[in-house]
């Protein structure tokens, strides 16, 4: 499962390097965080926005001043945001110039089987595919990454992923922070080794590293007003459990399928590999000078404690017309449910199982008729290791976390649940969209690249 070629990054052994390299706490936040460039439409004609991408790789620097070899979609780590809207398709020519089959996936969308990217439904090297999106949907922070099969963990670990910001008249209409005022961040792990390399093991616990859009714990400056940020964690494994150094308030006003009914204020933030997280903070509070860090309470299961991510710099004052509605959208009623299952995730190191199963692509595991509305009961059989659990295709509402009302944190339109070890999560979908096979799988994505994923058959 090696495969290296010119430009790549050379350091893929199976043996990590014995030292790994880092941005000392005392030479932290010397670097701006960027915020990733928005694609340009290559055509908007026919009522559709067209756009090209070539993964290929490219040079970063993730710590200052070292180059780092990573894979990417356009040059860019993490790749380009795109920006679309409920009801107006999205066509993306995929050009894969890298040595290794690809497979890109739009994460959390409601597309054909032909477009979604499926582990198995690969990009020769050298060739191109065309993916259409129809974004018949309401708004979410999506996300598009690498799920080539068994190679998605690296794939996606070399920086093939990006955000796919979907926009709809409901959010339009809420006087939310927008423009520059509305930032992408996504947050992940990483572990460069002294060559300046990714390092890349399966279950690396030497990925201490963290990186938010592709700087190694850079600064970003705000101005004393509301700004809001869609969290993104793209790392493999590591979750994130997030707070403000001076313990203030973030308002949360989403999650992965787009905005919460009403926001609630919490002073943590907790997003395990793949979940999105819309939040809102207020700067004004603060004084112009102020520096606050965004840190990292470790979660169970975490083998390395770190604490800072990011810190924002208070530097200017600015005008804010901005609001948080009290009321951001309203949720379909649930329907009754129609049928039920359970799904269980365990693993035993080099392999990961899904109903005690390692994933087979020629095998379906669960025949869904199209149309029904299941209640999943997703359990962690693992007593040390946490897992969490992404299903294709769907949006899903969770209905239960351990027997009881689930907290806050578990509301709102969900792709992805987080499940520490031993939890049991009740969950609802419903599988009106398309017909056709669809995977589930862990999103700590060294796990689903070790087999714990499964496919599901809406016929
Ligand atoms: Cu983020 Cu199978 O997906
Ligand atoms: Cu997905
Ligand atoms: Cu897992």
């Amino acid at each position: 499962l090696r495969h290296r070629a010119e430009g790549e990054p050379a350091r893929t052994g199976t043996k990590a390097p014995a030292r790994a390299v880092t941005v000392s706490e005392t030479d932290r936040f010397r670097v701006a965080m960027p915020v990733p460039p928005v694609l340009r439409p290559v055509s908007t004609r026919g009522g559709r926005d067209v756009y090209d991408i070539t993964m290929r790789p490219a040079e970063c620097e993730i710590l200052p001043g070292v180059r780092t070899g990573v894979l990417t979609y356009n040059g860019s780590f993490p790749g380009p945001t795109i920006k679309a809207r409920s009801g107006r398709p999205v066509v993306v020519r995929q050009r894969n110039r890298l040595t290794m089959p690809t497979s890109v996936h739009l994460h959390g969308a409601a597309v054909t089987q032909e477009n979604d990217g499926d582990p198995m439904d690969t990009i020769a090297p050298g060739a191109d595919r065309i993916y259409h999106y129809p974004n018949r949907q309401p708004h979410a922070s999506l996300w598009y990454h690498d799920h080539a099969h068994h190679m998605e963990a690296e794939h996606v670990y070399r920086g093939l992923s990006g955000s796919y910001l979907l926009t709809d008249s409901v959010e339009q209409a809420l006087p939310l922070p927008s423009g520059p005022y509305d930032v992408p961040v996504a947050l992940r792990d990483v572990h460069i080794d002294g060559a300046g390399d990714l390092a890349f093991s399966m279950g690396d616990p030497e990925r201490t590293t963290i990186v938010a859009n592709g700087k190694a714990y850079p600064y970003f400056r705000v101005a004393a007003r509301k700004y809001r940020f869609r969290l993104l964690n793209s790392s493999n494994i590591r979750a994130f459990d997030l707070r403000l150094s001076d313990g203030s308030d973030i308002i949360r006003i989403g999650s992965d399928g787009g905005l919460l009914p009403r926001p609630h204020t919490t002073d943590r933030v907790f997003l395990s590999s793949g979940e999105r997280a819309d939040v809102v903070i207020d700067f004004s509070r603060y004084p112009v000078g102020t520096e606050i860090v965004l840190e990292n309470s470790a979660p169970p299961g975490d083998l390395a404690r770190i604490g800072q991510v990011l810190r924002f710099d208070v530097d200017r004052t600015a005008p804010d017309a901005s609001r948080v509605p009290s009321v951001l959208r309203s949720l379909p009623r649930l329907p009754e449910p129609t049928g039920e299952r359970t799904v269980k995730l365990t693993m035993a190191p080099p392999q990961a199982f899904m109903d005690d199963k390692v994933y087979d692509p020629g095998r379906i595991d669960a025949f869904v008729r199209y149309g029904a509305s299941e209640v999943w009961t997703v359990v962690n059989a693992n007593e040390v290791f946490p897992h969490n659990f992404h299903m294709h295709l769907v949006q899903f509402r969770i209905l239960e976390r351990n027997g009881q009302t689930p907290p806050p944190s578990d509301a709102g339109l969900k792709d992805t649940v987080n499940l520490m070890p031993g939890e049991t999560v009740k969950l609802q979908a419903t599988f009106d969209r398309y017909r056709g096979t669809y995977v589930y799988h862990c999103h700590m994505l060294d796990h689903s690249a070790m087999g714990m994923m499964a496919t599901m058959k809406i016929g």
